[in-house]
């Protein structure tokens, strides 16, 4: 099957009211654990990169080539290869000259990835991107707001990516009449904002209310934009279950919330399509082979080591799938070429999802 565009996916889950996890990765390995849980749940698919992966990982043509593979491997199930938080015109464009079919343009912060921008900058950088990826038929996601802690006004560069220093309020909240006035004026496919997430593990230091993960700003951004398909970022749930695994076998991860699926469910009924999930992959991963290590004190073959971390994966994986109403939905889905989505685009066919609320 060829790769999807992250539109029409998103456009389909709309629809039907659901979401899509979209899950980072580096290897083939992870790719792999991550379609087995998708076929076996018959789930459409987003696979996404980030430039770590791109430039200093695994580099792009082992990435496109592990995914344009397993597009061979699981022709049942449409996938989409996103480029994700790329902070310069090159990055985006480059992504999609490369086999992405969507790429984030993430002008919420300057192009080194940890000052925050201003509103103008934002708007400009994002609709040059967005014009250049739609005439190729590729899709963008932009982001308005800064993903940061409403608890301490930190922002937060855990995993090496993400803003720097003290954030105020209304960078840590999207605003909802910014919001259509940025989707209308950049023509973004979808909008990442910010609800009190922030990338890593480190999300929280107590179990979340709405005060510290603001699902009711996310629901007066989907009044206001009804069309718009809205991205969670920094969305792991950083389970009680994997850090005490991650304990139990040698590791030291102190105390931790994230965000819990039942919050993430809320927020896919007020128009959240996408939700972005690394912290939690990497956690069953390393958390599995720690188990296996220990457990397993005589075996060396780094395969044994690899397949019990992948089983983990898949078990965390299918869980979204399933309770993000993903499941169900490749089947229905019938792919069509960049080519066709980009005359689509030429025809007016995909004028920005903002309705006048
Ligand atoms: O942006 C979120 C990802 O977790 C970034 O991960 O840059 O370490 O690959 P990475
Ligand atoms: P987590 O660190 O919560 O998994 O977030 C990942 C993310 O938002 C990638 O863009
Ligand atoms: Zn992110």
């Amino acid at each position: 099957m060829k790769l999807i565009s992250l539109r029409q996916l998103l456009d389909h889950a709309a629809d039907s009211g659901y979401g899509v996890p979209a899950f980072n990765i580096s290897n083939m390995e992870q790719g792999i654990a991550i379609m087995n849980s998708a076929k076996k749940c018959d789930s459409p698919v987003i696979l996404q990169a980030s430039l770590n992966v791109r430039n200093r990982y695994a580099g792009d043509q082992m990435i496109v080539a592990i995914v344009n593979a397993l597009a061979k491997m699981y022709p049942n199930n449409p996938i989409c290869l996103h480029q994700d938080h790329g902070h310069t015109e090159s990055a985006c464009v480059s992504a999609v000259s490369s086999g992405f079919t969507s790429a984030m343009m993430d002008g919420s912060l300057m192009s080194d990835g940890k000052t925050p921008s201003s509103y103008s900058y934002n708007v400009d950088i994002t609709s040059r991107v967005s014009q250049i990826a739609h005439w190729t038929g590729a899709s963008i996601e932009g982001e308005l707001g800064v993903l940061g802690s409403l608890e301490s006004g930190e922002a937060s560069d855990e995993d090496g990516s993400g803003a720097v220093g003290k954030l105020d309020k209304e960078q840590l909240l999207t605003d909802p009449d910014e919001a259509a006035d940025f989707v209308k004026k950049t023509k973004v496919d979808a909008l990442a904002i910010a609800c009190g997430t922030s990338h890593g593990a480190n999300k929280f230091t107590r179990e979340p209310d709405d005060n510290i993960l603001s699902i009711n700003q996310i629901k007066a951004i989907h009044e206001r934009l009804p069309d718009t398909h809205l991205v969670m970022h920094g969305s792991s749930s950083v389970p009680q279950s994997l850090q005490e695994m991650i304990n139990e076998y040698g590791g030291d991860m102190p105390q931790t919330w994230g965000v819990p699926v039942s919050e993430i469910e809320r927020g896919i009924k007020y128009g959240v399509r996408k939700v972005n999930i690394d912290t939690d992959c990497r956690m069953a991963m390393s958390g599995a082979m720690r188990r296996f290590a220990k457990l397993n004190p005589k075996v060396f073959d780094p395969r044994e080591f690899i397949l019990a971390s992948m089983k983990e994966l898949e078990k965390l994986v299918s869980d979204r799938f399933e309770r993000f109403g993903t499941a169900g939905n490749a089947k229905k889905i019938h792919p069509i070429s960049l080519a066709e989505m980009a005359d689509r685009y030429a025809d007016g066919a995909f004028e920005p999802r903002v309705k006048a609320a």
